[in-house]
């Protein structure tokens, strides 16, 4: 559920024109809508309702301090995976005690930046992880609340770059090792186990995957409490899939997610912490592009936007599907498959291949949907081309939250070193 919606003819964002920001932001830029992002994270608070649960957004999907403000006056926590991260959470609200600290390879700076605003978990992957941390903390002389992320070796059956969850993967600690970590995890000064993570993977589509680990990590959190952990947190991760494509079977809804996780983890007693990115964010913002020309090629017709890969490169990276519609409802059925393109120099710059498309001419405004997680965070200034803007939608106003750069802008973060300065 999203949105955005025809009326009279013209795509909205919730009341508002798409066209006319257009006019006046120009394109390409993003635009979320807010009812969009507050009404997901209701539903999947909504779904936890009655069990302990803390629902950490997942920063890394949008981490635009106007959507993370909107998710932090709901009540949202945050699962952030970098410094820059945990101060964006920080800036936008959201209280350290909500904040949980995931990823690979945090440094010690970073730990000392989490401890120092004092994050309710540290997410950790590995023992040289776990030695750093329990430096740090000791040099602070402070205790780092500490959830092992496990490795369950399940396969999330989604799209192998976004897999994490099997043992072949960087992800947490092996699954044979867990038992012996958490043991020396107990004895280590300035750590203090208080739970067990897991995280398999983004855009699951079927629950099954998620049954397989939650049920895996049941059974260990009852095998270490056997041993004496004090086991009270069970962090479940994100993943929970949108559906992309119209006509797809849509993925589970979070009620059922939420029956599942109640199911395998009432019996432990466990605060359970959610880290949902995707299902807060992703249906809940476009790329709004415009069609600089139509270009006929030898067996094809090309549609050449203004918006790239590096302004959404989820298509270019993961062959990721993303309905494409003008902002001009077409009047009628009249389809015909065209490649819709960005005028970056790669030709993996493809937005869609031979899709059915509405004719379209130079000028035309399209949209690129479900472009709302994983797409303005992921871009970059390739081919120097400014990062696009956001704006944010509220009713009938909206704001730009980030404005465009110019080239003048991106040129000045250059420098030339002494020896190149003079011109001649
Ligand atoms: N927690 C952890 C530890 C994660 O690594 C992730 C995502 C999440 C939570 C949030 O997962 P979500 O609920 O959004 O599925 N760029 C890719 C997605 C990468 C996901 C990385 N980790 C894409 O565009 O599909």
């Amino acid at each position: 559920m999203h949105h955005f919606e025809y009326r009279d003819g013209a795509l909205h964002a919730e009341d508002v024109p798409l066209s006319t920001i257009a006019d006046t932001v120009g394109t390409p830029f993003y635009c979320y809508s807010s009812a969009t992002l507050v009404r997901h994270y209701r539903v999947f608070a909504k779904a936890f309702e009655g069990q302990k649960a803390l629902i950490c957004y997942a920063v890394k999907a949008n981490s635009n301090q106007a959507v993370i403000r909107t998710l932090a006056q709901e009540g949202a926590g945050a699962d952030v995976v970098s410094e820059g991260e945990l101060r964006r959470a920080l800036a936008a609200g959201v209280p350290a005690e909500r904040i949980v600290f995931s990823g690979v390879g945090k440094t010690r700076a970073e730990m000392a930046a989490a401890l120092d605003a004092g994050i309710h978990q540290f997410n950790v992957e590995s023992e040289p992880e776990l030695d750093a941390l329990s430096e740090v903390a000791v040099s602070k002389g402070v205790e780092a609340p500490v959830a092992m992320r496990v490795n369950p070796d399940v396969d999330p059956r989604t799209h192998e770059k976004i897999s994490t969850g099997k043992k072949e993967n960087k992800f947490g600690v092996p699954w044979s090792r867990a038992r012996d970590i958490y043991a020396r995890a107990a004895g280590l000064s300035g750590i203090r186990v208080v739970g067990v993570d897991v995280h398999i993977g983004s855009q699951l589509t079927d629950l099954g995957p998620f049954r397989e680990a939650f049920s895996r990590v049941v059974d260990l959190v009852a095998m270490l409490r056997g041993e004496g952990h004090d086991i009270r947190r069970l962090d479940l991760g994100g993943g929970l899939g949108i559906p992309y494509e119209a006509g797809d079977a849509p993925p589970p809804h979070p009620d059922h997610y939420a029956a599942l996780v109640r199911e395998l983890t009432q019996p432990l007693d466990c605060e359970i912490i959610l880290e949902p990115g995707r299902l807060i964010a992703g249906n809940a913002g476009v790329l709004v592009s415009r069609v600089i020309y139509v270009k006929e090629g030898e067996s094809r017709r090309f549609v050449i936007l203004d918006a790239a890969m590096n302004d959404l490169l989820r298509p270019s990276l993961y062959d990721a599907y993303h309905e494409i519609i003008p902002l001009n409802q077409p009047t009628d059925d009249q389809r015909a498959p065209v490649d819709v393109v960005g005028p970056v120099c790669e030709t993996g710059d493809v937005f869609a291949k031979a899709r059915p498309m509405p004719p379209l001419a130079a000028g035309d405004y399209v949209a690129i949907l479900s472009a709302g997680a994983y797409g303005a965070v992921m871009a970059s200034a390739y081919n120097s081309r400014p990062l696009v803007p956001e704006v944010l939608v509220r009713g009938s106003d909206y704001a730009v939250i980030r404005p465009r750069p110019s080239v003048a802008d991106l040129i000045a973060q250059d420098r030339l070193p002494p020896w190149l300065e003079n011109r001649a």
